[in-house]
């Protein structure tokens, strides 16, 4: 994996920001059942207590070095499979079945939560920030459905620039409109891109879905961490929401998930129409990212060349590259460097 910037952590396979990272599907993850995964190169064990709270906690016993999801829950504990060893939720050994009091010892362990039908976690050393939400929906009680997932070639800064590389919705997907972005940063982890745009021409296509669109935004994406994209667009009346959830893989390729979303409707007839709304909103996401799958198995990304069209593309960029960056595999800091967004030019210089 070549790495387009060294030292900057924009589509750079040895480190990534500090945030939340998608891990597993709620469902997947029942009360009592512990399974291993390996988030961006450290290996961890993670498990459901009984009382139904999600404990990610670092692979490995610290009495001899087993993995703790050969090991079995024991209320919110989790005991190693080897020495019957327990470690509470905090990571605590609490019992060691030879000893009459535990050795003073712990191992460590993650801040997790719940959201959309996902478990996340928080990697990083200081106290979690906000979880990834779509920002229409902050306060909203959703229904949801988990879409794809998918493995892809590249970076996933590189597949999420995707959804604001405004040139290419003409180029790729044949959309006949001019799409230009305000952006707008919510908090250091997260920027909010909105197409500022109406319809460019007039075509029929455009003259048709003009009456739906009286407010100036119809299309929008929220990135959080340069890692979670949850994008918003649709007519006035009707909003759909998709939510790119990625993490880098070894080599610095992505694994993502999709979840659909939709605000709640009451009684069986909302149940009914957000069946159908969740099922259309998937229909739409796979629409757009069918144009693009190919190029993404072969690029080598790197903007050598930027535009006025891709002035989106460098304000994220530069948003990536200034949030805290930790190292791949250790969750070790990386120093920040100063000068990080010299090695861009400035958007007000782009021809
Ligand atoms: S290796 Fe875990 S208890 Fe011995
Ligand atoms: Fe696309």
């Amino acid at each position: 994996m070549p790495l387009n910037k060294p030292h900057l952590t924009l589509n750079n396979s040895t480190q990534f920001i500090e945030g939340w990272y998608w891990v597993l599907p709620s469902k997947e993850l029942k009360i009592g059942m512990v399974k291993a995964v390996t988030l961006l190169g450290k290996n961890l064990a993670i498990y459901r207590g009984f009382s139904g709270q999600v404990v990610a906690i670092d692979a490995y016993c610290p009495h001899m070095g087993a993995h703790l999801a050969e090991g079995k829950v024991d209320g919110d504990g989790i005991r190693c499979f080897f020495h019957n060893w327990k470690y509470d939720a905090e990571g605590i050994c609490v019992d060691i079945p030879s000893l009459e009091k535990p050795l003073p010892v712990c191992i460590k362990t993650w801040h997790t939560a719940e959201q959309y039908g996902i478990i996340w976690v928080w990697v990083g050393a200081q106290k979690p920030h906000s979880l990834p939400f779509v920002p229409e929906l902050e306060q909203v009680d959703c229904d949801y459905i988990l879409g794809t997932r998918f493995i892809k070639n590249c970076h996933p800064n590189v597949l999420l620039i995707n959804a604001i590389d405004a040139h290419h919705f003409n180029t790729v997907h044949n959309l006949p409109l001019q799409i230009v972005f305000d952006s707008k940063e919510l908090n250091s982890n997260a920027i909010n891109f909105s197409n500022t745009t109406r319809g460019g021409d007039n075509s029929w296509l455009i003259r048709l879905i003009r009456p739906l669109y009286q407010k100036e935004v119809t299309y929008s994406m929220c990135y959080w961490y340069g890692s979670t994209g949850t994008v918003t667009l649709g007519p006035d009346f009707l909003h759909f929401y998709i939510v790119f959830a990625l993490r880098m893989i070894e080599g610095g390729k992505t694994e993502g998930q999709t979840i659909l979303i939709t605000p709640k409707r009451h009684g069986c007839l909302g149940w009914g129409v957000n069946r159908g709304l969740l099922w259309l909103t998937q229909q739409v996401g796979n629409y757009f990212a069918k144009g693009d799958t190919q190029v993404f198995q072969t690029i080598q990304f790197d903007l050598k060349t930027p535009t006025k069209a891709d002035r989106s593309i460098l304000e994220f960029i530069q948003h990536v590259n200034r949030q805290k960056a930790l190292t791949w595999q250790t969750w070790e800091n990386v120093e920040n460097l100063e000068n990080s967004e010299t090695n861009y030019p400035p958007t007000s210089l782009l021809p």
